[in-house]
């Protein structure tokens, strides 16, 4: 075995160099395996881009942000779109990328990625390519991993944003909502509405409801706590209501892009209860920047666990946090799957015992 390929898939997130440059280093100094990396996740193993990375390639990247080699979160090498006579038409194309995998003479796959990352990365197994998956998303909603990297980062991100927005809601004695990405999970709201000391945090693994949250405000002005900061998720949906939805991306494989449930909500407060809100969205610049220290720590026993992997060839298993053991997980049990808050997580419990409001009845 001598050349490995690797790419990073699905959205960016802080720590993706980490890894690369783990991956890269640790398969040249330990096994002497050349990583050839393809371009822009799987559009490059569609398209036939792809390079030899080096020692001098991935040096200097640790701290970066982003991805050095390009990422997309449509590419399917199993639903790619195509244009035949002036229309498009989604094709299996899976076969041809199979066999530009054989001429580069590559032994293994590294994906680095999301769920949507790694349900490819399984189909891609079924038709005998051997994977090494590794865990990432802002979300830190994959299955069978405690954390992925990146979700520390976002989370340092978004309570930073919270405590700005403290210092204006409590000038201002407003109702300041902050709403948070992370899909249908709430992980991230969770640890940043606990870090940055938010009164209410909706999740979407719990409907909230309207006349609780509105409660809690109106109680917290009665007791002259003039200002009420909420945390909510991209995800989150009153009882008996909607998520609300940005977007519909038609050629992403997830296709529906969520937010705005913040204006929604503090629209639904401010008629309620009279009190002056204001809603803020962080959006991408969650995912944006310089992974923290833990990040760039957990990326880098990801990359090396999944150079080794390789080079044991224990292939189509993916890289995952137990405690704070690094083991490895089959991807047939990670792909198309996601993990979500439970309603009796420590992290709730922790919440509320200091007096937070989940927004329930
Ligand atoms: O999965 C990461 C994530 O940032 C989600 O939290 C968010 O819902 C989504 O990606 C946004 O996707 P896009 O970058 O396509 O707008």
């Amino acid at each position: 075995m001598k050349r490995v390929g690797i790419l990073t898939g699905g959205g960016d997130c802080p720590g993706l160099n980490a890894v690369i440059r783990a991956v890269t280093k640790s398969l040249i100094l330990k096994y002497d395996v050349e990583a050839v990396a393809f371009e822009d996740g799987f559009l490059g193993l569609i398209e036939r881009r792809s390079r030899v990375l080096d020692f001098d390639a991935v040096s200097g990247i640790l701290q970066q942000g982003g991805t050095v080699l390009g990422t997309s979160n449509k590419a399917n090498p199993f639903d790619h779109p195509a244009e035949t006579n002036g229309h498009i038409e989604y094709k299996d194309v899976s076969d041809d990328c199979v066999a530009y995998i054989k001429e580069l003479g590559l032994s293994a796959l590294v994906c680095i990625g999301g769920d949507g990352t790694m349900a490819i990365s399984k189909k891609l197994i079924e038709k005998g390519v051997p994977v090494v998956g590794v865990p990432k998303t802002i979300d830190n909603d994959i299955y069978h991993t405690d954390v992925t990297f990146g979700y520390d980062t976002a989370v340092s991100i978004a309570s930073e944003a919270i405590d700005r927005i403290h210092t204006t809601a409590q000038s201002h004695h407003r109702v300041m909502i902050i709403e948070v990405m992370g899909r249908y999970a709430g992980w991230l709201t969770l640890g940043a509405g606990i870090a940055g000391g938010a009164d209410i945090i909706l999740i979407p693994e719990m409907d909230y409801n309207l006349d609780a949250v509105c409660d809690r405000v109106v109680e917290r002005s009665k007791k002259g706590r003039r200002f009420s900061i909420i945390a909510v998720s991209e995800g989150a949906k009153p009882q008996g209501g909607e998520r609300v939805v940005s977007r519909i991306v038609e050629d992403s494989p997830d296709q529906i892009r969520l937010g705005g449930i913040s204006i929604k909500l503090g629209n639904d407060i401010e008629d309620r209860t009279g009190l002056e809100t204001r809603a803020t969205v962080l959006g991408h610049l969650q995912r944006g920047g310089s992974p923290t220290a833990y990040d760039r720590v957990l990326a880098t026993r990801y990359g090396v666990r999944a150079a080794e992997l390789v080079a044991n060839k224990e292939f189509n298993q993916m890289v995952a946090l137990k405690g704070n053991q690094i083991v490895s997980v089959p991807i047939a049990d990670v792909g198309g799957r996601t993990r979500n808050v439970s309603v009796d997580s420590p992290l709730i419990e922790a919440a509320v015992a200091v007096g937070t409001s989940m927004g329930q009845r």
